[in-house]
């Protein structure tokens, strides 16, 4: 039985050199190893085995089961070796890697979410309203009658019903006034605005603004310069210069432009028109209450300050853009450049 032993093994380990594929690897197991393999029938003798050559015969039989088992794991290792290399022929691993195109977020979302995010840490909440208007909030309640020659120099794109898109986002200081629970109110609101403009570097039929509006009663003008100077110096630079010029705008009064002044790499440091603002007019206050039905902003008791500024205008300084149709060109040569 020794010598049957002896055999079987020689011939395991013989025919396994020559095992080429996993299938063929396990028939080989179950042929020696297995329920009826060569090994477990030679084991069944070990009934007739005489007592005193019991013990060799075991240890005989434990060698040899671990020597095929033995093999069985290297053979299959090395095939699964040779598999792995076959797969990666012809791939270069000393080849630097190919890096990972990383997008970047739009210039004008860039400066809007710079702005909200100055805004928000001084107390203004976001607000938002429809681009698609009534009359009545883009104009009458912004006291700006069908007559008012503002209105004219404003007009927009008309919807068949005579809804318009709106000309700016002042709309949404009426909406958030209408809604208001309780004073005081200070939003934002960041949005589209159309304007029927022949289109050139500087003019598009829609473009982007920023509303401002805080009520309550004692906002006065110190406060809505003092804002908007500290706006302007957080989002340019603190060497940015603020001016205001006394302008008009129907729903607001006094009514100011406000210019900045900075340095803009390559060129020359020069005032810029940015924003509108003013003080809330009493008839804006007037026409909310009478929408409203009560005197939340009774204009004997309230004051407010509202502003609003082109956000394209301010990324085209911010980054040196001197054609605005790049903004909404979604040439990726100009936007990889962010
Ligand atoms: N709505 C004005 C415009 O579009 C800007 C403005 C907003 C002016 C708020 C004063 C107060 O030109």
């Amino acid at each position: 039985m020794l010598a049957e032993l002896d055999t079987i093994r020689t011939e395991g380990i013989a025919t396994l050199e020559g095992i080429s594929d996993e299938t063929s690897l396990e028939n080989f197991r179950v042929n020696y190893l297995g329920k009826k393999g060569r090994l477990t029938t030679v084991s069944a003798g070990m009934r007739d085995v005489p007592p005193d050559q019991k013990a060799a015969v075991g240890a005989k039989l434990n060698e040899v089961r671990t020597a095929l088992t033995a093999g069985i794991e290297q053979r299959l290792s090395s095939l699964q070796a040779a598999k792995d290399a076959e797969s990666v022929k012809g791939i270069d691993v000393t080849l630097p890697g190919r890096p990972a195109r990383s997008g970047a977020l739009h210039p004008l979302t860039r400066i809007r979410d710079r702005a909200i995010q100055t805004l928000r840490r001084m107390g203004f909440a976001l607000a938002d309203g429809p681009e698609i208007e009534t009359e009545w909030h883009c104009f009458d309640a912004l006291n700006t009658p069908a007559d008012h020659p503002a209105r004219n120099e404003k007009d927009t794109f008309y919807l068949p019903d005579g809804r318009l898109l709106r000309t700016h986002t002042s709309t949404v200081q009426i909406r958030t006034m209408e809604s208001a629970k309780a004073l005081p109110v200070r939003i934002i609101a960041p949005g589209a605005a159309y304007r029927r403009d022949e289109i050139d570097a500087t003019h598009l039929s829609v473009f982007n603004q920023l509303e401002g509006l805080y009520v309550a009663t004692d906002v006065s003008l110190a406060d809505l310069k003092g804002t908007l100077e500290y706006f302007f110096q957080d989002t340019f630079g603190p060497q940015t210069q603020v001016r205001f010029r006394p302008h008009f705008f129907p729903f607001t009064e006094p009514s100011f432009e406000i210019d900045i002044k900075l340095e803009v790499k390559g060129q020359e440091a020069r005032w810029i028109e940015i924003a509108g603002c003013g003080m809330v007019d009493p008839a804006v206050f007037e026409a909310v209450c009478k929408s409203r039905g009560d005197k939340l902003f009774d204009p004997e008791k309230v004051t407010g300050f509202a502003f609003g500024m082109g956000l394209d205008r301010l990324a085209m300084i911010l980054h040196g853009i001197t054609d605005i149709r790049h903004l909404i060109e979604n040439d990726a040569r100009f936007l990889s450049q962010f």
